[in-house]
């Protein structure tokens, strides 16, 4: 296979982020820009600039194989957006956010602290990418921090410092999973792990989720899920069933586990999708 060109001025502005981790910096693995990963196609597609040419060839790999996937991830950052509304009007201003992607415009820490200057937010992700270009986004910034780690790592992530310093489990807060659940196939850890999550955090926390729908066999999805298979991630879907069990004993707000157009149109909702808001499911819930 040819090698994809790197070019140094994407070389050196990833070196240039990791300046501000310190000594940190020597810890995290390297990143190979000839192997797409999941987090840098979203990149991509969201609009940003932290990715290289192999991600930019697999997100058009995958725009090729299902041309809806630019409005698909369009739609999930208005979910996100969405549920962080609904939060901050139930009163929470701290928000886990898990697998958070790399910095694009309307993620989880612009959008919570347009609706409230005092939110606290703490993303985790596992891709060095997201880590570095997150934490020189947020250097400076008291209140908001990004965790390099697996979210499957709940109880450590739960101990680990940015989480112990920002986040009071004493205080309702609200747990993100956008377009991330779908990345982990092995469906009694990604369980094991919400479940950690739901006793470390009280009453009235709320879990948004948004994952890639399973509704029968589809030559597009799989052709996708070929593509990111043969990136850092595999990519599974799951039908409603499933992915309402993801919610566990949580208390899902109407109308439940939806497609986003159906979610999107339940009264009270400030958010407006299309066609492509049928390729993917979302729920907001909250812990009893
Ligand atoms: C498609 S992106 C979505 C990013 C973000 N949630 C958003 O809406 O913009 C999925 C992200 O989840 C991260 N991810 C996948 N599996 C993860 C895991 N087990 N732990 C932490 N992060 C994970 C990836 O590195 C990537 O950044």
């Amino acid at each position: 296979m040819l090698a994809i060109r790197v070019s140094l001025a994407e070389r050196f502005a990833y070196a240039r982020a990791m300046n501000v981790l310190g000594e940190q910096a020597a810890t995290l693995p390297e990143v190979d820009p000839q192997r797409p990963s999941e987090a840098r196609i979203y990149n991509f597609l969201l609009g940003g600039k932290h990715n290289f040419a192999a991600d930019r060839q697999a997100a058009a790999a995958a725009r090729g194989a299902m041309p809806d996937l630019p409005a698909i991830v369009r739609l999930n950052r208005q979910f996100l957006s969405e549920a962080v509304r609904l939060a901050t009007e139930a009163g929470v201003d701290q928000f886990l956010d898990l697998g958070c992607g790399i910095p694009a415009t309307g993620n989880t820490y612009e959008v919570a602290r347009r609706l409230n200057p005092a939110s606290r937010v703490v993303g985790v992700d596992l891709e060095p990418v997201a880590f570095v270009h997150g934490r020189r986004q947020l250097a400076g910034d008291p209140a908001a921090d990004v965790l390099y780690a697996d979210l499957l790592d709940a109880g450590e992530v739960l101990a680990a410092r940015p989480v112990r310093d920002l986040i009071d489990l004493d205080r309702p807060l609200c747990l993100l999973l956008v377009a991330v659940a779908h990345f982990i196939p092995d469906t009694a850890l990604l369980t094991e792990a919400l479940g950690t999550y739901r006793s470390a955090v009280p009453a009235g926390s709320l879990l948004a989720l948004t994952h890639a729908c399973r509704k029968g066999p589809s030559p597009r999805v799989e052709q996708v899920r070929r593509l990111y298979n043969n990136a850092t991630a595999p990519l599974i879907a799951r039908d409603v069933a499933e992915t309402t069990a993801l919610f566990g004993d949580w208390n899902l707000a109407e109308p439940g586990v939806q497609s986003f157009g159906e979610w999107c149109s339940a009264p009270g909702r400030q958010c407006e999708s299309d066609t492509a808001g049928k390729a993917f499911l979302v729920g907001v819930a909250v812990k009893p």
